[in-house]
């Protein structure tokens, strides 16, 4: 008599609430032991109470009676194992990232001030000064970077990792890209409550194989709520860079959004503003700039609010047709692409 033959008589008790497979398979039969003239056997079961376990028991006491026969004395064991842990979003943590050098939110008090482009261009403008760099858009409400980027159609997949499934991100212009937009159809409206999105969130930062990046940013969804306090704590956010429009109207929003940093739940620095759409010039006369939302607005918020001015970015059709073409302005050598690459170094200069 073995142990492998003790096994296969094993095989015979199934478990009803399992799919109907057997114990063996369900790698509950924790130990055979063969002695003189007996056979012990001894099931784990979960801590948590499982309604059909005395049914097991006995299944596997009259299993091992028929198959011995009188001559053998057989006993069946109990013994209460640990669930193993569930392997789900869930246990990805901040610690997940640890080759991540600097992780930078990008954020603003409001929507529309142009957040996403100025964090694609960025993240573009960062790789071009050598760094490593990945983007995250943590707008799961409304994803752009997968369009800004020409990246949409890009259907992630998922790769093992010490038995983890991580997330592939997607690598283009020297920048690797995660959205929830690679996860839905074209045009499909994205709804979530508030912590689904939440989760979505924290999963397309924390699970995704980065790799070692020297800067992540986060194109951090428009407003200063619940979500972006738990996102810039969940996520481990270093610090972050807030963007806005030169209008006087718009420093209650600026504040708000440093303000948010400032929380004494948050605390992280703000390593300055970026003023878009600072002026407009045309096409045709490259050389000239209107002011057309009012002049220094951005370096005067910086200094009310005790922030350094990083850069202005002006507004130009080719940044808004670059957007829409996926192919990010900071790639060219036209000065609004320059401007981002300026940006990127001011940036570099000021975290460090
Ligand atoms: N400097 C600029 N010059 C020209 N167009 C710009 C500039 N900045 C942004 N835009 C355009 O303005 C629009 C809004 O920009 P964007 O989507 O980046 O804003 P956002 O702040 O991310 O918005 P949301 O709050 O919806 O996420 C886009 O069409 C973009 O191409
Ligand atoms: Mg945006």
């Amino acid at each position: 008599m073995t142990a492998e033959e003790i096994k296969e008589y094993l095989r015979e008790v199934h478990h009803p609430a399992k799919e109907d497979r057997d114990i063996v398979d369900l790698g509950m039969v924790q130990g055979i032991e063969i002695g003189d003239g007996s056979v012990v056997v001894t099931l784990g079961f979960p801590k948590q109470r499982d309604p059909l376990r005395k049914y097991i028991v006995g299944a596997t006491r009259a299993t091992l009676i028929r198959h011995l026969g009188n001559g053998i004395k057989s006993e069946v064991r109990e013994v209460e194992i640990e669930a193993p842990a569930r392997k789900t979003g869930t246990e990805f943590t901040k610690e997940t990232l640890l080759s991540v050098k600097h992780i930078i939110g990008i954020a603003s008090g409001k929507g529309g001030v142009g957040k996403s482009t100025v964090a694609v261009n960025l993240a573009v403008a960062l790789a071009r000064l050598g760094y490593k760099v990945g983007l995250a858009d943590a707008d799961v409400y409304g994803p752009s970077i997968p369009v800004m980027t020409g990246t949409e159609g890009y259907r992630p997949e998922a790769e093992n990792i010490n038995g983890k499934d991580y997330i592939v991100p997607l690598e283009k212009y020297g920048v690797k890209w995660m959205s929830i937009g690679y996860f839905a159809e074209k045009g499909q409206a994205l709804v979530w409550r508030g912590p689904m999105a939440s989760n979505a969130l924290k999963q397309l930062v924390l699970q995704v194989n980065w790799g070692p990046l020297d800067y992540l940013l986060i194109d951090m969804p428009p407003g200063t709520g619940d979500i972006h306090i738990s996102l810039v704590q969940e996520i481990g956010i270093e610090g972050a860079v807030i963007v806005t429009t030169p209008q006087t109207v718009a420093l209650a929003d600026v504040e708000k959004g440093v303000n948010m940093f400032r929380l004494e739940s948050i605390a992280k620095p703000v390593y300055g503003l970026i003023e878009n759409m600072a002026w407009f010039t045309p096409e045709e006369h490259p050389d000239e700039k209107y002011y057309i939302f009012g002049r220094d607005g951005g370096a005067k918020m910086a200094s009310a609010l005790g922030v350094p001015l990083l850069g202005r970015i002006p507004l130009v059709q080719s940044i808004r047709e670059n957007g829409d073409d996926g192919t990010p302005a900071a790639l060219s050598s036209r000065p609004d692409g320059v401007a981002f690459v300026e940006l990127a170094g001011k940036l570099v200069k000021q975290i460090n």
